[in-house]
C-alpha cells in the first residue's frame, strides 16, 4: 500500500505511467517512439530532453504503443513498489515484443542506473539500459541494439545538464511547464538511492534556464517550475566571467521575464533555504507563495540517523522564517514513517511537528529500504511492516485534519487563480490553482474565459483536495 496525498504537482514521484500525447509530427516519421514516465517530475523533463535527441534522429512520438518501433521506459527506484511496478510494465512490453519482432524496449532513468545491464543480460526484459546522464548516446544504443549487440550506457557524468537542448513539451497544457536547473544530489539522505542514481550535483549554465523559460513564456506558457533535487544549492559559476549566480539570482532573473509568467520551484532542502530566497519570493508577486519543505521525520534523533543535518528545532525555526517572512506561503512535506529503529515516541514527535508546521499538504510514505545506501549498509530495517503502516495512517489522518483546516482557512477568501483546463469533474467549471498550488474549481459562467487567463476567485467551500468557489466580479 502506498498513500500519497491527491494534489499532484511538480515533486510528486507518485506520479506513475504516463505517455506522452502524440503529436501532429506523428505524420512526418516513419518510425515512432513510445515513452512512459514514472517518478519525480525530474524524470517526467528528462523524458521531455530524450524527445528532443529522438526526434532530431528520425523519431516521432507517438502515445499508441503498438504503432511504436521504439518504446522507452524512464524509471524510479526511490521506493520498491516503484520498481514492481516498472517491472510488470517491461514484462507486458515483451509480449507485445513477441507479436511485433523488431520492436526495441528500453530502460531509461533511475532503474536503469541501479541495476545496470542486470535487466538486459539476466532477466532479458529490455534491448537497452540507458542512464541519466547517457541519453545524448542514445540514437547510437539503438543502432546498436539494432544489430542484435547490447546496449548499455550508465556512465554518470559530473557536467552533463542537456543545457543546450530544447525539450520537446509533448504531453503539455500548454500554460505550466518544468524546467530544470540542475541534476544529481550531493546530500546523502542516508534512506534515498537518488545520489547513487543520479550522481553528484551538477548546475546549469543560468543563461540556458533564463532562455529557456523565456522562450515557453513566448510560446503562451504561464508558469514554470525550476526543478532539481535540492534547487536552493544551485550555484553557477560563469566560466568566461568568473562571475557566479546563487538560486535566490536566478529566482530573480526568472521572475522579471514578465509578471503575469509565474515562478515555482522544487525541491528545497530545509539545511539550505536562505533568507535571500525568501525575501526573493516575497518581493515578487509572481514567485509563487509556496515551498515544498521536505522533513521527513519529527524527531532529531531520526533526523540524525537519516543524515538530514538538521534537528527538529532548527527545521520549526525554518518554518516560523517562512511565516514571517511571508504570512500567506503555504508549506508541504515529505515524510517518512518507519525508518529503521523508530519508536512510538519519535513517531509521536512526527505528529507533533506536523501541528506546529500546520503543513497544507503532505506526501507520506513509508519506509521502503534501498539496496547500496547508507542506511541499508549501516542499519536494520527493523520496524515491522504492519507497525509502518499503522504510523504511516496516523501520519495521513493527522494530515488530513491539517488539509480540511487549512481549507476552512480560505473559505471567503479571494484568490488570483490561473485557469488551467476544464474541471474533471464538469465541463461547465474551470480548474485552476492558487499561487499557494492549491486546487480551485468554479464555474464557467457566461464569461469569455480560456486556460491560461488569470481571475479572482473567492472560496465558498471545499472537498478533500479541492477548494470551491466563485468569480469574483472583477
Ligand atoms: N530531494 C528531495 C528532498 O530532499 O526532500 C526529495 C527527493 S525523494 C525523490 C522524494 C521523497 O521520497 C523524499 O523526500 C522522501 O520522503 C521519499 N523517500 C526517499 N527515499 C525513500 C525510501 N527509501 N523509503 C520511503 N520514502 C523515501
Ligand atoms: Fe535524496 Fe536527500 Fe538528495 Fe533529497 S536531498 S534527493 S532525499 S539524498
Ligand atoms: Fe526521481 Fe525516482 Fe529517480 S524520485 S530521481 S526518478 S529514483
Amino acid at each position: 500500500m502506498e498513500l500519497y496525498s491527491t494534489d499532484t504537482k511538480a515533486h510528486d514521484e507518485s506520479r506513475q505511467g504516463e505517455a506522452f500525447e502524440s503529436t501532429p509530427m506523428e505524420r512526418h516519421f516513419d518510425k515512432f517512439f513510445y515513452v512512459e514516465s514514472y517518478g519525480c517530475a525530474m524524470n517526467f523533463a528528462d523524458s521531455e530532453v530524450v524527445a528532443s535527441i529522438l526526434e532530431n534522429n528520425g523519431y516521432g512520438s507517438t502515445r499508441k504503443v503498438e504503432l511504436a518501433d521504439l518504446i522507452l521506459v524512464n524509471t524510479c527506484s526511490v521506493r520498491e513498489k516503484a520498481e514492481q511496478t516498472v517491472r510488470k510494465r517491461l514484462t507486458e512490453f515483451r509480449k507485445l515484443k513477441e507479436a511485433k519482432p523488431g520492436t526495441l524496449v528500453g530502460i531509461l532513468g533511475c532503474m536503469a542506473e541501479r541495476l545496470k545491464s542486470q535487466l538486459l543480460e539476466e532477466e532479458k526484459l529490455v534491448d537497452l539500459v540507458v542512464g541519466p546522464d547517457a541519453y545524448r548516446t542514445l540514437p547510437d544504443l539503438i543502432a546498436e541494439a539494432g544489430t542484435g549487440q547490447k546496449a548499455v550506457n550508465v556512465i554518470l557524468s559530473r557536467e552533463e545538464t542537456y543545457g543546450d537542448i530544447s525539450p520537446v513539451r509533448l504531453d503539455s497544457n500548454g500554460i505550466s511547464g518544468f524546467v530544470s536547473i540542475m541534476r544529481g544530489c550531493n546530500n546523502m539522505c542516508s534512506f534515498c538511492v537518488v545520489p547513487f542514481t543520479r550522481g553528484r550535483e551538477r548546475s546549469r549554465d543560468a543563461f540556458s534556464i533564463v532562455a529557456e523559460c523565456r522562450d515557453l513564456f513566448e510560446k503562451g506558457f504561464k508558469e514554470i517550475t525550476l526543478l532539481g533535487q535540492n534547487v536552493d544549492s544551485y550555484y553557477w559559476n560563469n566560466p568566461e566571467t568568473n562571475v557566479s549566480v546563487t538560486f535566490a539570482e536566478l529566482l530573480e532573473s526568472v521572475a522579471l521575464i514578465s509578471p503575469v509568467f509565474r515562478v515555482r520551484f522544487s525541491t528545497s532542502h530545509p539545511k539550505d533555504i536562505t533568507d535571500d530566497v525568501l525575501h526573493i519570493m516575497a518581493k515578487y508577486a509572481n514567485i509563487c507563495k509556496h515551498i515544498h519543505l521536505p522533513v521527513q521525520s519529527g524527531s532529531s534523533r531520526m533526523l540524525q540517523l537519516m543524515n538530514r543535518t538538521y534537528t527538529r528545532e532548527w527545521y520549526l525555526a525554518k518554518v516560523a522564517r517562512i511565516r514571517e517572512i511571508m504570512p500567506d506561503c503555504s508549506i508541504t512535506a515529505d515524510i517518512i514513517a518507519g525508518f529503521c529503529t523508530e519508536t512510538e515516541e519519535d513517531h509521536k514527535q512526527t505528529i507533533s511537528l506536523m501541528q506546529i508546521a500546520q503543513y497544507d499538504l503532505s506526501y507520506m510514505y513509508f519506509y521502503s529500504e534501498r539496496p547500496g545506501t547508507l542506511a541499508a549498509k549501516r542499519y536494520q530495517d527493523d520496524i515491522p511492516e504492519l507497525v509502518k503502516k499503522r504510523r504511516l495512517q496516523e501520519i495521513v489522518d493527522a494530515q488530513w485534519i491539517l488539509s480540511n483546516e487549512s481549507n476552512k482557512r480560505d473559505v471567503g477568501k479571494t484568490f488570483e487563480v490561473l485557469i488551467e483546463g476544464n474541471s474533471k469533474k464538469n465541463a461547465d467549471e474551470w480548474m485552476g490553482r492558487t499561487s499557494q498550488s492549491k486546487v480551485v474549481v468554479f464555474p464557467k459562467g457566461i464569461n469569455n474565459l480560456k486556460k491560461g487567463d488569470y481571475v479572482h476567485v473567492t472560496v465558498s467551500n471545499f472537498t478533500k483536495g479541492t477548494l470551491l468557489g466563485a468569480l469574483k466580479n472583477n
